[in-house]
C-alpha cells in the first residue's frame, strides 16, 4: 500500500502488464499505417509515460510532438475556453494519433478532437493506455485502447493525485 497525500492506494496493473498493452497497441498502429509516417501526438502531462514507451515499442519511421491542453478565461461571457499550447510546426496534411494516459468522462478527447480537426490534418487517431468504459460518455470513437478499467481512481505512470504518483513504474486504485 502507497499514500500519496491523504490517500491510500493499493496495487493494480503491474508494469509488465502495462508495457505488453503498449506493445500490443504499438503493433496495431504500425500494421494500420503501413508505409506512412504518424506524429504521434502526447497530451501533457500525464501521457509522458505512455509517449516514452510508446517510441520503444514503435519500431517503424514516426514522429514526436506533444500538446497541452489548457483553458483561459474567455474575454466575453461564453465561459471558459480551450486552447492547445505546444503545436509548434503545423500538422497540416499529417497522421495524426493523439496519445493520452487515461480516457474517463471522454470530455477532455471531445475537446481535443474539435481542436485537432481545425488543423487539417490527414487523418486523426486516438490511443489511450487506460480506459474506463463505464464513465465514457461520449460516442468518439477511441482506435487504440490499452487496458479497460473499471470507474475507480488510479494512479501511477503518469497519472497523479493532486500531482504526485506520476513516477509510479505501476499502477495503484484508491483504496
Ligand atoms: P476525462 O473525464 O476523460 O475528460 O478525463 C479528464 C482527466 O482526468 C484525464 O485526462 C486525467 O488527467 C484525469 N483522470 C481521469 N481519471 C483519472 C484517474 O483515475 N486517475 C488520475 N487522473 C484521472
Ligand atoms: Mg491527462
Amino acid at each position: 500500500m502507497i499514500r500519496l497525500h491523504d490517500k491510500e492506494f493499493v496495487p493494480y496493473i503491474s508494469n509488465d502488464e502495462i508495457k505488453n498493452a503498449i506493445t500490443k497497441m504499438a503493433r496495431q498502429i504500425e500494421e494500420d499505417f503501413k508505409d506512412d509516417i504518424p506524429v504521434f501526438v502526447g497530451v501533457l502531462n500525464g501521457s509522458f509515460m505512455v509517449v516514452a514507451d510508446l517510441a520503444t515499442k514503435y519500431h517503424k519511421d514516426c514522429e514526436f510532438t506533444f500538446v497541452r491542453l489548457s483553458s483561459y478565461d474567455g474575454v466575453k461571457s461564453t465561459g471558459n475556453v480551450k486552447r492547445l499550447i505546444g503545436l509548434g510546426k503545423g500538422l497540416t496534411g499529417r497522421s495524426v494519433v493523439v496519445v493520452e494516459d487515461i480516457v474517463d468522462t471522454g470530455n477532455t478527447l471531445l475537446e481535443l478532437k474539435k481542436l485537432f480537426e481545425k488543423e487539417n490534418v490527414k487523418s486523426l487517431k486516438f490511443a489511450t493506455l487506460f480506459f474506463k468504459p463505464e464513465a465514457y460518455q461520449q460516442s468518439i470513437k477511441i482506435d487504440y485502447i490499452g487496458i479497460d478499467i473499471p470507474d475507480k481512481f488510479i494512479v501511477g505512470y503518469g497519472l497523479d493525485y493532486k500531482e504526485l504518483g506520476r513516477n509510479l513504474q505501476n499502477v495503484y486504485q484508491l483504496k
